[in-house]
């Protein structure tokens, strides 16, 4: 599994407002919005394009779109929703699938509780939304998911991640032949006991979309 920390200063000072206590819900998702625009131009370098030929006013010239078929974005419910409109920015044509796992917080153990994706992944590059790389047990098991399905090419964009997290993703991944990549905005200190990230932001559902 490649690992790439985006270490930009632009990312680092919105972090440190998402971080921050006292930032309330609208000012939260607005920050989480902005954090996925940056990290998803990293994470985008290589998606697939075709060259297509164009007409500017002066000449003709060959570009370049994005190519058939187009790329799957994944956001994890529920917090993975607070990034899919700052990806969707970057890829308008992508297509989107839904996951929805939830952690056991006794067990800490990830499991499906829905889904909303394609039938047949074949081809397909993937792009999985969750703001929390903590304990790695619920990205391991969407990244199991779509490579079932199909999945060629996966790439896990989060906001913060736990080293704990990043270890325990790379073993749970590590049989898997098509290429995985992990685009994150931090690599914090620790997990603790609860399974949250030290220093990290708190629960991210709950700051997106007020507890429930
Ligand atoms: N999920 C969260 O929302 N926050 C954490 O710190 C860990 C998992």
């Amino acid at each position: 599994m490649r690992v790439h920390v985006a270490d930009h200063p632009l990312i680092a000072h919105k972090l440190t407002y998402l971080r921050d206590r006292r930032t309330d819900t609208p000012t939260f998702r607005r920050l989480a919005d902005e954090l996925v625009t940056l990290l998803a131009y990293e994470a985008t370098r290589e998606v697939r394009v075709a060259p297509f030929d164009i007409d500017t006013p002066v000449a003709p010239t060959t570009g370049i779109h994005l190519a058939n078929p187009k790329p799957l974005v994944v956001p994890i419910l529920r917090a993975g929703l607070g990034m899919l409109d700052g990806m969707m920015r970057m890829l308008p044509t992508a297509q989107v699938g839904f996951l929805g796992m939830e952690r056991n917080e006794q067990t800490l153990e990830a499991t499906t509780y829905a889904h909303r994706l394609p039938d047949d992944l074949d081809r397909r590059q993937c792009y999985v939304l969750d703001p929390m790389l903590a304990t790695g047990g619920t990205l391991a098991a969407a990244i199991h998911y779509l490579v079932d399905l199909g999945a060629d090419d996966i790439t896990a964009i989060t906001l913060l991640s736990a080293p704990e997290g990043i270890e325990r993703l790379r073993q749970a991944v590590q049989e898997i032949v098509p290429p995985i990549t992990l685009v994150t905005g931090a690599v914090d200190e620790r997990l603790n006991e609860q399974g949250y990230i030290v220093p990290g932001l708190g629960d991210a559902g709950d700051r997106l979309y007020g507890v429930v």
